[in-house]
């Protein structure tokens, strides 16, 4: 097969770009502009790229956005008295903090303490509960959100496909599982989720119509775990050293994706697969958490 067995995340993403332009355009003229804050604490390298990329992205689209960065010793009272001046700020529609958090904060109290209409992750309990209960009034966390929308735009069909997601995390995996099992049109997926204690993992991935994989693990799906005529769909994103390579490292997925893509029906590049779809939706529940701040007025 050639490179037209590529599933083009850039593309999908500028078009959906598109879309929340306009959106945006709209609420402008309405005297509306949609707001969002980013929050990075310390100076992990791979957060400083994404925050960038995504208040980039928010200044395109004409989203304002602002960024505090916290020192890595930030006691987690001063994050939360942050976000609780936030949480009651009318012109910040979307509030996102950047992970991984030091170690002595605790994820789950920060996500928790945001307010789940400025939650445009989708990490706040309430929005969790609701994905799980297929209730569509929350916000999807980006990257399942991501994953979904490419599905759907690429025409791959989910409705009754054998999934398996490889990871179980609270950002991906999970939540990427509780969005494809749904009885909900493009979805009705049978999903089984493999993890670090799951046995025969390569046999599931055998059986998959469409195996994503989030496990972050550098290059860990080959050849012969992947079924013909499979689509697979690459999350991860891994640094290996590679003395050869100017910053003395490399991403790869974690697909091994030279020996993979020649099989398969369809797969995300990477970089330009994922990844862009992570930014467009967090673009759009943005834009829609200002469209439903100014519906309640
Ligand atoms: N770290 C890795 N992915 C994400 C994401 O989607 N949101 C946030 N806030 N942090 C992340």
């Amino acid at each position: 097969m050639t490179a037209s067995n590529l599933i083009d995340g850039r593309a999908i993403a500028s078009a959906i770009h598109e879309e929340t332009a306009r959106r945006v355009e709209r609420l402008r003229a309405r005297g509306v502009q949609p707001g969002l804050v980013f929050i990075r604490v310390g100076e992990d390298p791979a957060s400083k790229v994404y925050v960038g990329m995504k208040e980039r992205m928010s200044g395109q689209l004409g989203i304002r956005s602002e960024t505090h960065v916290l020192p890595e010793a930030t006691p987690e009272g001063e994050l939360l008295a942050l976000i609780d001046r936030l949480n009651r700020d009318e012109t910040v529609h979307g509030i996102l903090v950047q992970a991984p958090l030091p170690r002595h904060i605790s994820e789950a109290r920060v996500y928790a303490s945001v307010a789940p209409e400025k939650d445009v992750d989708g990490f706040h309990p309430v929005n969790v509960g609701k994905l799980m209960l297929g209730d569509d009034t929350g916000f999807v966390p980006c990257t399942p959100a991501g994953v979904h929308e490419l599905l759907i735009r690429a025409k791959v069909p989910v409705e009754g496909a054998e999934v398996v997601v490889l990871g179980r995390g609270n950002i991906v995996g999970k939540p990427l599982a509780a969005l494809l099992m749904q009885k909900a049109p493009h979805a009705n997926a049978t999903v089984t989720v493999c993890h670090s204690r799951t046995r025969d993992i390569a046999a599931h991935c055998r059986r998959a119509d469409i195996l994503v994989a989030a496990m972050g693990v550098a290059e860990f799906v080959k050849a012969d775990m992947v079924k013909e005529e499979a689509v697979v769909i690459d999350v991860g994103v891994n640094r290996v050293e590679d003395p050869a390579a100017p910053k003395g490292y490399r991403l790869v997925g974690d697909v091994a994706f030279a020996e993979v893509q020649p099989k398969v029906r369809l797969i995300t590049p990477n970089p330009g697969g994922v990844g862009p779809m992570t930014i467009a939706m967090l673009m759009r529940n943005t834009v829609r958490a200002a469209e439903l701040a100014a519906a309640a007025g």
